[in-house]
């Protein structure tokens, strides 16, 4: 049944978090009249979006991911223009740890190999220097670390808020909340997307509806392996108001339940400024659907992150003061922590649904979108996202 003009777009974007708003940015660049649908309101705390600060740090394990944070960098310079608001507060990347530890963020050796063959600048650190010059202590003469100083902890909500506004002001760009898609059809090569406010169509989808992926790609027949992440975050006072901390991540083995991972950030002035964030980067109870997902964080996960500011860090009272979640899903796949791919060939008209799903994303965020609209609009992108594709078999029909 032919929609009224109103009802018609080039482009449909499922999800409204900062991934789906910088699709939705990008696309209003190319004057392609998109359709942005967020299931609850924008900027929400209820999907991996929440929270107001994240790390931008271009050390990993591997070369292309290195790749892409370098080449993340010019989008962000970009969003800069378009706020007064600094993005990212540029207080560098220090890794450090025991350096036979693989955690889910790599392991300290490779990501310098790969920061090495891409000749990024970064400094190797001791023990003793890391505790010297960065406030840590206690730290095992074993441990060793880097330094990389273009890391940032990026003022996230700031980066939703500017991408908010963009696609506000764009006359290509149509944003609907309250907006959960409840069947998509498809007619010769139109998508027939079906919302409470009404039916949308378009010749192209841009799915990105973080957590909540599942729910809206099974409607197309399909599912990915994922797990799903209640991820707890702590605030600590700072008893040394002076004391500043990089963005940073300590690789460790687990110990029982803990899985002993932490990552931290530099007290900044658009997030509770005189504490200092501390968060797990490991959960107790991974979930099997977001459903199961509570906004209390996990009581033992807090412990676990006091003691370890209780033991390892300087100028914090180690009682957590406030706390958030965040909730994330993770690729069951080895070496697969983005997913970016067309839906398998099985769907029809499969080159029309572009896909992103699963992993850490939100220092990718302005670039994200650039890829996504690039695939949407040309069928393939000048960013090579061999890597991240995962073949039609691990997209599992239902
Ligand atoms: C990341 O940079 O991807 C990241 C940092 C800390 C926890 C989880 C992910």
């Amino acid at each position: 049944m032919a929609q009224p003009a109103d009802h018609h777009f080039d482009v449909i974007v499922v999800g409204g978090g900062a991934i789906g708003l910088s699709t939705g940015y990008h696309l209003g660049k190319r004057k392609a009249k998109t359709l942005v649908l967020e299931q609850f309101n924008f900027k929400n705390q209820l999907g991996s979006s929440a929270g107001v600060s994240r790390q931008y740090r271009i050390p990993y394990p591997e070369e292309y991911m290195v790749q892409m944070a370098l080449d993340a960098q010019p989008y962000w310079d970009e969003l800069q223009t378009l706020t007064p608001k600094t993005l990212l507060d540029k207080v560098g990347t220090l890794w450090f740890g025991d350096p036979s530890v693989h955690s889910t963020e790599g392991n300290i050796a490779e990501a310098e190999q790969a920061l090495k063959a891409l000749s990024v600048p970064y400094t190797s650190l001791t023990a003793k220097e890391i505790e010297s010059q960065y406030h840590f202590r206690n730290l095992p003469d074993t441990y060793t670390g880097l330094f990389q100083a273009d890391g940032a902890s990026i003022d996230f909500r700031a980066t939703i808020e500017t991408l908010y506004q963009a696609c506000e002001r764009d006359p290509y760009t149509t944003l609907h909340e309250e907006s959960p898609v409840t069947a998509i059809g498809q007619d010769g090569k139109l998508f027939n997307v079906t919302t409470p406010k009404g039916v949308f169509t378009s010749e192209k989808l841009v799915l990105v509806p973080g957590p909540y992926i599942d729910s809206v790609i099974n409607l197309l027949g399909f599912t990915i392996e994922a797990t799903y992440w209640n991820m707890s975050s702590a605030y600590f006072k700072k008893t040394d108001p002076k004391i500043q901390y990089p963005t940073w991540f300590v690789f460790q083995n687990a110990i029982g339940s803990n899985g002993n991972q932490f990552y931290g950030f530099p007290g900044v002035v658009w997030d509770h400024p005189e504490y200092i964030r501390v968060a797990p980067d490991f959960v107790i109870d991974p979930l099997t659907s977001p459903e199961q997902r509570t906004l209390v964080p996990n009581p033992k996960e807090l412990a676990y992150t006091s003691e370890w500011v209780s033991e390892h860090m300087t100028g914090l009272d180690p009682t957590p003061y406030f706390t958030s979640t965040c909730l994330i899903a993770l690729s069951k796949i080895a070496n697969k922590e983005l997913l970016i791919d067309f839906a398998p060939p099985y769907v029809p008209n499969h080159h029309n649904i572009v896909v992103y799903a699963t992993g850490w994303a939100a220092k990718f965020t302005p670039f994200l979108g650039k890829i996504l609209t690039e695939l949407a609009l040309d069928g393939h992108s000048t960013f090579d996202i061999s890597p991240f594709k995962l073949g039609y078999n691990y997209f599992k029909a239902i």
